[in-house]
Formats: C-alpha cells, structure tokens, sequence
C-alpha cells in the first residue's frame, strides 16, 4: 500500500515535510495547489511553490486552473522538475475556484472538454520526457455533484483513456462537509473497477483507521491531509502497525515546533509567514490539552517571534504537554 500527503494549500510545502521526514515519510508528497495561469506568468512566490525537499524523487506537483493552455504548459514546466508525478487539481470546491472554472468544475463541465485538457497535459508531459521515463500524470477528485458511481465510473474511464496513469478519490460530494463522513465504498468500487492505481483519500486520522479502511475498502494507496499536520508522525504509525518494529517514541512538542518554525522562515516568503504558520499551528494544536486555548493566542500573534514566544510559555506552564508517547 502507498502512503502520499495530501496536497493541502498553505500547508503542504517544505517545513510540513521535513518536520514529517524527521519520522518516517510517505511514498508520495502532494504539493499544495499550483495556480498554473500564475505559475506560467511568473511570479514573485512561484520559486517558493516549486521547493523540492527533502526528498525531491518523491514530489508530485499538484495543478490547479481554469483553462487548457496555462495546465498543459504549466504542466511541461513542472515535469522538468523531476519527482514522481503532475497531478491535477479536478476536486477543490473552494468557491473562488470553483468560480473560475477550476477544480471541481472540470468533474461538471461537458466530459469532451475535460477529455481535450487531458489529452493536452499528457502531450505536454510527453513532450518533455517520451516514453514511460516522465512523470506520473493522475488526477484527484471528489464524487462530483452526487452520489452517481456510473457517472464517476464514465469520467473516470474518460481520464484513463486519455492517459491518465493514477486517480485519487476524497469521496465526498461537492456540497458534502467534512462534518460527514467520507463514501470509501465508492474508493473500493473505483480501484476494483479501473486498471489504475486509485487512492482513497479522507477522514484517515490514526494509524488504526488507516488499517480498517485498507481492509474494508481496499485500494492502491491511502492519502492523508489534516492528520499528517496535526501528527506529522502518522506515517510511521501507520507504516509500524502490526509489524515488530513498533517501538514506542517519545515526541517533544516545543522541540517539533521550533524545528517547523525555523525550516518554515528558511522556505516561505515573509508575506506567508503568519497566515501559514497560524494553519499549521490551527491543526498542530490538537496535541494539547488545552489546544484551543494556545490556538487562539496564536492566532493573534503579530509575528513568528511571538508564536515561538507564546509556545515556550505554554508548555512552561503546562509540561504536561510537552511530550505524547506515540
Ligand atoms: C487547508 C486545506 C487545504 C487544501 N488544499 C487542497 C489543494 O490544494 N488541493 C487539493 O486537491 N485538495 C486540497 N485540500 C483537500 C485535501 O487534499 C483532502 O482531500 C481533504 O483534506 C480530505 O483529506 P483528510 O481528511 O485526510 O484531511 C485541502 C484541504 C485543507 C484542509
């Protein structure tokens, strides 16, 4: 079974996947959404989103956008890049995105257009690299408007038979919240019923769950977003269940968060300090036990100075906080 972090917009970049790498690594590092009209114009953060570490041969560069020509462009610049894969965004429902024709829209949009996209990106990924040496091309997507199988079935057929070589599915519906849980068996049914790789994605918060769904839904791969922030360990959990090794680790969260803060102002821009670090720290927080109290601090803080500060009083007046035992 593959393990992959999800691509998470404002948390899915280098800091989030050295602070993970310091336990164990998934297979596959989604990238958080790439904006591919502002990738091909150039930037002044682009550089940020293209960081590589710490394990370049493991990217997959995520893509997002409204129309053909930017993805499929965008789409031969990234697979210069090397990694494992370019992988397009088709299940954001984020409604600025969804606005403009990205995401989720290329699920609803007439199948001959989306099938004209595919088949462009792949050109494009051929044309830098021929043959089966290029990256991986997939595609990540929700259920779409409903809970329709033979309809996603169809699209997802259409995606494959445009080259597309891995599908991963957060089987949700585009109104559909995460306060409901995630249709694996619609995960299940795709992987038994497509000759891909597909991935199930959603909802896999511990290593005991990951297990479960392996073996009530099986697929090729498990994809984890929010659990991979608040536990960046949780693939080494998982990847030790049942096995002999599981050796019990003692994990310091101070330690953890200064690590992510100083890898963090070393590999974001300035502009992205405070939004990105209060994300992680939204998530990060869930550790302790009066999480929602430091959560809140942090996100007041005016500054990286000022969170480093707030943390160290926080576990000075709660040491209990300080380690979990994982
Ligand atoms: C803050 C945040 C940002 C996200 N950004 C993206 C994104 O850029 N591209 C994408 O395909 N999905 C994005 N997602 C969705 C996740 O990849 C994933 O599908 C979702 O969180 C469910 O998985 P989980 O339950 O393991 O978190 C985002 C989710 C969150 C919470």
């Amino acid at each position: 079974m593959k393990l992959a972090l999800a691509p998470m917009a404002t948390l899915s970049h280098e800091a989030l996947r050295r602070l993970i790498y310091t336990f164990a690594e998934p297979d596959e590092y989604y990238s958080e959404m790439i904006h591919a009209p502002s990738f091909v114009n150039g930037t002044k953060f682009e550089k940020f989103y293209v960081r590589t570490g710490p394990s370049p041969e493991k990217m997959v560069w995520q893509l997002t956008g409204p129309d053909r020509d930017n993805l499929a462009k965008a789409a031969a610049m990234l697979s210069g890049l090397g990694g494992t894969g370019i992988d397009i965004n088709m299940g954001c429902c984020a409604p600025d995105i969804v606005r403009t024709g990205a995401g989720i829209s290329w699920m609803l949009k007439p199948m001959d257009e989306t099938a004209r996209l595919i088949e462009a990106v792949r050109k494009s990924i051929d044309s830098v690299s021929p043959g089966k040496s290029g990256p991986r091309f997939s595609v990540k997507l929700r259920l779409g408007e409903g809970k329709n199988y033979g309809q996603l079935l169809l699209f997802c057929k259409m995606l494959v038979s445009g080259g597309v070589e891995q599908i991963t599915l957060h089987p949700r519906t585009k109104k559909e919240s995460y306060s409901r849980p995630a249709n694996y068996e619609f995960v299940a049914r795709l992987a038994r019923d497509l000759p891909v790789p597909v991935y199930g994605n959603g909802d896999i918060d511990s290593a005991e769950k990951a297990r479960q769904y392996m073996e009530k839904y099986p697929c090729a791969g498990l994809m984890l977003g929010r659990a991979a922030v608040q536990k960046p360990w949780i693939f080494r959990q998982i990847r030790e269940t049942g096995t002999e090794n599981r050796e019990a680790q003692k994990v310091n969260h101070l330690e953890n968060s200064l690590y992510f803060l100083e890898v963090f102002r070393e590999v974001q821009p300035p502009e992205f300090y405070l939004s990105r670090a209060r994300r992680f720290f939204f998530y990060y927080c869930d550790n302790f036990q009066f999480g929602h109290y430091i959560r809140m601090k942090i996100q007041r803080a005016r500054s990286l100075e000022e969170i480093q500060l707030l943390l160290e009083a926080y576990f000075g007046e709660s040491p209990k906080d300080l380690f979990s035992v994982i």
